[in-house]
Formats: C-alpha cells, sequence, structure tokens
C-alpha cells in the first residue's frame, strides 16, 4: 500500500494529514503556535515553531497510524504564503518571520511602485505592490534594520523554510513565489526587474519549480527525528490557496472555490492569464502546470469571528453557541454592520490602514447580534471579491467552500444567499494537506497529471441553493455596507496617524 502525506503550515496551527493513494484520509495530527503582534498592525511568528509543529505532527501521524515511513510515495507541503524568512550563511534563521498579515510596509510599498513604476510592475508580478507581499517586507527589512540584512543570504517563504529543514533544499515553487512580489508571473520565473529595484541576487532566493516536481528528498537526520524514510521526495507543494484549490477539485477553467480561514478568499482557475488593472485580486501562477488564478483576499475573515469569540465567547471554543446565537437573529442583526478591516484590507479595497468596526450600535443590541453582523460582514467582504472576478468576467454557477468556516451551515447558507450562488462542501476536510498530497501523489508518478489524480480523488457534499427572499434581504443590507469604507477610509489615516 502507498500513501502520501500533506504538511499545512497555517498561521495559527501546521497540520500534518496522511492519506493513501485515493486520497482517503489516514490520521491527522496538528500543532498550534504563537502570532507575535508587537505592534498594532504588525504580525510575526517564529520559523523554529513551524519546524518543531511539523516533526512533532509527522512524528504523530505515522506512530498513531502504525504506517511505516517507507511506505510513503511523497511529501507535499503547503503554507501561508508572502511571509519572509531570513537566513545567513549558515542557514540560521536571522529573525521571527514577517508573516502574510503584517501592514507595516505601506511606504515600502509606494516606494517599490515608484522604483518599478506601476505599469512595469503589473506587467512582472501581475499585481500592485501590496503590503502583505514580501517584497516590500524585504526593503523594509533593508530599511530599518540595515546590519541586520547585510548578514542575509537566503529569502525563503514560511513552507520553504520547512522544506529547507525536512531536505536540505532551498527551493520554491511558481503557486507561493509569485506572493512575493519578485517573480514575473507571465513566465514563471525570477523577474530581474523585481531583482534589480531591490538589489537582490537570483542566488538568495531558491530556485523555482512546478508544484508537482520534486524538489529535494528527506535527510537522514529529519528521518531521524521524524520516522520518515530517508530519500522520500518531497515537491513543490503550493501556497496555502493554491493547495486549496487542488483539493476542492478547482483544477479546470470555470471551476471556482470560496474559504474562510484565518484570511478568506474568493479563487478561480484561469488557463488564460487575465490582470485586474486595478490590482484588487490578485493573479497567481497556479498550482497546475502552465495555468493560473485569480483571487481576492479578505484579510480577516475567520480570523474576526476568531477574535470575536476570543473576546465575548471566550468559552466556545466549538462556536457552538455563537452559532447558535447568530442563526436566532434576524438577516441584517437588528440594523447593525460589522466591517471586517481588522487587519487593514486587500479586496476590493488595498488599505494597510482600513479597521474594523461595528456600525449601527444601539442600546438594544446584544452579543448576539454583534456576533451574526460578524459573520455577515465577512460574507459582504467575501462578496466585495467574487464581484471583482465578475468584472474579469468569472461567474462560477457553483461555489465549493473550505476553510473552518465552512463548517458551519448557518455560515454556508448565508454565503449561498449573499454570493446568490450554489454552493457545495468538497467531500474531503483539510483540502490545502490534501491538495499538497495530490501533487505529492503526482509527484510520485501514482497519478499522470494534477487534474486527473483530483477528479479521481474528490466528490461534493451539502450541496445548497440560494434563498431568494433571504437573497433579498441581505441584497440591501450589502448595499449599505458598501457605503461604509468611502465614507470611514480618511478617518482610518488620520487614526493611524495619530
Ligand atoms: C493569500 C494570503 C493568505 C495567506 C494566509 O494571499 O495572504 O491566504 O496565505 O493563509
Amino acid at each position: 500500500m502507498q500513501y502520501v502525506l500533506g504538511i499545512d503550515l497555517g498561521t495559527s496551527s501546521t497540520k500534518t494529514v496522511l492519506f493513501d493513494a485515493q486520497g482517503r484520509q489516514v490520521c491527522e495530527a496538528s500543532q498550534e503556535y504563537p502570532l507575535y503582534q508587537p505592534q498594532n498592525g504588525w504580525a510575526e511568528q517564529e520559523p523554529e515553531d513551524w519546524f518543531q509543529a511539523a516533526v512533532t505532527t509527522i512524528r504523530k501521524v505515522l506512530d498513531k497510524s502504525g504506517v511505516p515511513g517507507d511506505q510513503i510515495a511523497g511529501i507535499g507541503l503547503s503554507g501561508q504564503m508572502h511571509g519572509l524568512v531570513m537566513l545567513d550563511e549558515e542557514g540560521l534563521v536571522l529573525r521571527r518571520c514577517i508573516i502574510w498579515a503584517d501592514q507595516r510596509t505601506a511606504a515600502e510599498c509606494e516606494e517599490i511602485t515608484r522604483r518599478v513604476g506601476y505599469d512595469r510592475l503589473i506587467e512582472e508580478t501581475c499585481n500592485p505592490a501590496l503590503p502583505g507581499f514580501t517584497a516590500g517586507k524585504i526593503l523594509w527589512v533593508q530599511r530599518h534594520e540595515p546590519e541586520l540584512f547585510k548578514r542575509c543570504r537566503h529569502i525563503l517563504l514560511p513552507k520553504d523554510y520547512l522544506r529547507y529543514r525536512l531536505t536540505g533544499e532551498m527551493a520554491t515553487e511558481v503557486s507561493d513565489a509569485s506572493g512575493m512580489q519578485l517573480l514575473n508571473v507571465p513566465g514563471r520565473k525570477w523577474s530581474q526587474v523585481m531583482l534589480d529595484a531591490l538589489d537582490l541576487r537570483e542566488d538568495m532566493l531558491g530556485k523555482v519549480y512546478e508544484s508537482p516536481e520534486i524538489t529535494g528528498r528527506v535527510t537522514e537526520s529529519t528521518a531521524q527525528a521524524t520516522g520518515l524514510a530517508q530519500g522520500t521526495p518531497v515537491v513543490g507543494g503550493a501556497g496555502d490557496n493554491a493547495a486549496a484549490a487542488i483539493g476542492t477539485g478547482v483544477v479546470r477553467d470555470g471551476r471556482a472555490f470560496t474559504t474562510i480561514g484565518t484570511s478568506g478568499v474568493v479563487f478561480a482557475h484561469t488557463d488564460q492569464i487575465a490582470i485586474d488593472p486595478k490590482g484588487r485580486v490578485h493573479t497567481f501562477c497556479c498550482a497546475v502546470p502552465g495555468a493560473w488564478h485569480m483571487m481576492g483576499v479578505t484579510q480577516a475573515a475567520g480570523l474576526s469571528l476568531q477574535w470575536f469569540r476570543n473576546n465575548f465567547y471566550p468559552e466556545d471554543k466549538d462556536y457552538v453557541q455563537i452559532n447558535a446565537d447568530a442563526a436566532a437573529t434576524p438577516i441584517g442583526a437588528n440594523r447593525l454592520i460589522f466591517l471586517p478591516y481588522l487587519m487593514g484590507e486587500r479586496t476590493p479595497h488595498l488599505d494597510a490602514d482600513g479597521r474594523g468596526g461595528f456600525v449601527g450600535l444601539s442600546a438594544i443590541h446584544t452579543k448576539k447580534d454583534m456576533a451574526r453582523a460578524v459573520m455577515e460582514g465577512v460574507s459582504y467582504s467575501l462578496r466585495d471579491c467574487l464581484g471583482v472576478l465578475n468584472e474579469m468576467g468569472v461567474h462560477p454557477d457553483n461555489m465549493v467552500l473550505s476553510g473552518g468556516g465552512a463548517k458551519s451551515p448557518l455560515w454556508q447558507q448565508m454565503l449561498t444567499d449573499v454570493f446568490h450562488c450554489n454552493t457545495c462542501l468538497s467531500s474531503k476536510e483539510n483540502s490545502a494537506a490534501l491538495g499538497a498530497a495530490i501533487l505529492a501523489a503526482v509527484g510520485a508518478g501514482l497519478y499522470s497529471s494534477v487534474p486527473e489524480a483530483a477528479d479521481t480523488i474528490l466528490q461534493y457534499t451539502r450541496e445548497a441553493k440560494p434563498d431568494q427572499a433571504h437573497a433579498q434581504k441581505y441584497s440591501q443590507v450589502y448595499q449599505v455596507y458598501r457605503m461604509m469604507y468611502p465614507g470611514l477610509r480618511d478617518a482610518w489615516k488620520e487614526l493611524a496617524r495619530l
């Protein structure tokens, strides 16, 4: 029997999942780690925590399942995108990773745009300079920690740091590399224009592979620490959203998914590269070789509800009470609107200074209304993302939902009504880890292509259709929601200046 392993390095935890060659989940383990927020809008993590979480969880799934390491045909990595991991000459980590959610680089993004020129930037990287992306973080360290940057010899993304520790190879793959803003996204290779603009040498970055290609093999010391067999192939893998696309079967034109994880994403596959000239959605290489995807991002999706739970329902670990309270509250939360910009925003408002809010609070409201408003506000923000994709000619007639938020039937029906589109769930959980494992299965030769593997492995469940009356009510509230960002934008700028 052959197996594949998917390791998903998320923002709150790393999850390792063992699948058989048909994509059936055998066993999973996860381990959490801290997020450091040294200042308002900053977000950092410790790369060593990721590696330890990977070692612990690999060992756990092997021990629990009893599957011997030498029956694992391949390993795929998926991970939070955009983070900056810097290593010195010896391959040692120089500082905590500045992760995707960090918003400190607004000035650096302006500087990158000035150096490269907006049009050129879009031509090369398909995206405007965004605070979440890696390039701005590199310039920030160059400007604010120049002594430290002088010692920087290697720059890696979070999951690629894990690859380095597992295999000794410094490598990346096209989907995650697209989010660094250093890749020529149409050509799927490092961009000399961007390297020159940031005074970087190509040898500081890893070799770029396509996602199912083998990038390295498990070393002897990793094998000893984890129970894996030395020499097990590790394929390129993918950024978390590109991996989730594979793990939800979004591998062909016309297919799309929405995920509510820490961040929220509306993602559509495309065989022909397409770019939003206003830069409101990202165009990245996808994990299907030779194809791309467009995606809109809500910075704080699950994060908004998690923040609300932590502060108002601290005992409600599984979100059961929050869901019950929100379900018992009418659409529109009794005229209360939540703006989910807790970590700034990307789609459709590229704004690092945007912040969250409850608008319309009255003395009649309780935390139940607030709970519903949070779920609705996140849904409206995802509706904004879908709207931009619609403008680009993408009109999915079915949306696969994934991520922790999709587990909630209330949230599924809300999205179905707000999107006015049929939705379903993949019959398989852990889409990002599964996507990474499918890439490993293709790399190991168990399938001939990524679409063939995804089509064989995936089925759908929990189909939902819009309720016309509810959709109409949501649409009225959504129109009001859309008035709020333009009304508050300048106030948030002032607030950031205080
Ligand atoms: C995508 C993005 C997030 C992170 C964290 O552009 O920033 O989805 O990958 O999950």
